[in-house]
């Protein structure tokens, strides 16, 4: 079997019906699909497929007026972060970490949900080659299909290996084992005994969350859970430079906040993983937390935490009301 099958990259001259993108020295990107007799219209006049149709990548076109642009095929992080969508997508930056840290490896059965728009499926597909399969579950059937049309629109043809299944996953998950289960959703905490049942031994968990408070919930509830490894945390930050002549430095697109990665190893059926060591900080699971209590956590510690943020308050409280009864 042709080793890129399936892949969405294609080479040798450019057919109609390809996509390709055209790029202006300013950095303006337009994404069109080659059909033969058809113009690209520009304010600086207009460009006919037909000049594209049949020739090479990278080459440069000129509208009548004088622009110009380069001319290539979209790369998968390109399509993806342009692409019809209807839920945000995962980026790039993460998408890239998302493979190494959750060892997408070809023929590797995964589990994916939600599919959003279907970036990360783009990116697992591409991963697990034509020999494995992917399991993405969505619970919006209109998310769903966008996401249908985006990938079966960048591979040229359906993946054999991809199935999407409409549902909640806690309720519409399949039994079958799976060598690595992806979690982009609102609330994957939710989600992990499901996945737990499914997960072979020594698999891979990987929870993409975009805030904090998501961030702490999920770490402890895999800690609540037991049968999986102490989470790894991480957040990816991408600085692009600027390098022409003697003027080198950080580019001015700094690129915003994105989301966290949480990683963990499942254990083996009955296993639990070693606790830690160490006791909570002060105040990590005090009076004010109301999420899943880790392992762990020993009822003295938790009381120790409780009484000791009752005390603070007690000591507190005295000189917040003598503020509060001085004049403004
Ligand atoms: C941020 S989007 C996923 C984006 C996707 N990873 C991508 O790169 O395009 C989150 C999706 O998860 C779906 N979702 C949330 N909770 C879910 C659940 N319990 N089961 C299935 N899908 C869920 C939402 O409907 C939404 O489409």
């Amino acid at each position: 079997m042709d080793p890129s099958a399936l892949s969405g990259v294609h080479i040798g001259p450019l057919q109609e019906g390809e996509r390709v993108t055209l790029a202006d020295m300013k950095g303006h990107r337009h994404s069109l699909v080659l059909e033969a007799g058809k113009s690209f219209h520009t304010t600086k006049g207009a460009l006919s497929h037909d000049e594209i149709i049949a020739g090479p990548e990278g080459v440069v076109v000129r509208t009548v007026g004088g622009a110009e642009f380069t001319v290539f095929r979209p790369l998968l992080h390109e399509y993806t972060v342009g692409m019809p969508r209807e839920a945000a997508v995962i980026y790039p930056k993460d998408a890239a970490q998302i493979l190494m840290w959750a060892d997408i490896f070809p023929g590797a059965r995964v589990l994916e949900a939600g599919v959003g728009s279907g970036a990360l499926s783009l990116y697992l597909l591409r991963a697990i080659g034509p020999t494995g399969h992917l399991h993405s579950y969505e619970r919006r059937p209109e998310f769903a299909e966008v996401a249908q049309r985006n990938v079966a629109d960048f591979l040229g043809a359906e993946h054999p290996g991809w199935q999407v299944s409409i549902g909640d996953l806690v309720t519409s998950i399949c039994d079958e084992p799976v060598d690595r289960a992806i979690l982009d959703m609102l609330r994957p905490w939710d989600c992990i005994d499901a996945v737990a049942e499914r997960l072979v031994p020594g698999g891979v968990l990987c929870c993409y969350v975009t805030t904090t408070t998501q961030l702490g919930r999920v770490a402890d509830q895999l800690r609540a859970h037991g049968g999986f490894t102490e989470p790894d945390l991480s957040e990816t930050t991408v600085r692009q430079w600027h390098a022409e002549g003697l003027a080198i430095r950080p580019g001015h697109g700094t690129s915003a906040h994105t989301g966290f990665l949480v990683m963990s190893r499942r254990m083996a059926p009955g296993v639990m993983a070693p606790l830690k060591k160490r006791r909570p900080a002060p105040g990590a699971y005090g009076a004010d937390y109301h999420g899943p209590l880790p392992r762990s956590v020993a009822p003295e510690h938790l009381a120790a935490n409780r009484a000791r943020d009752e005390d603070d308050s007690e000591q507190i409280a005295p000189a917040v009301r003598k503020a509060l009864r001085r004049p403004r």
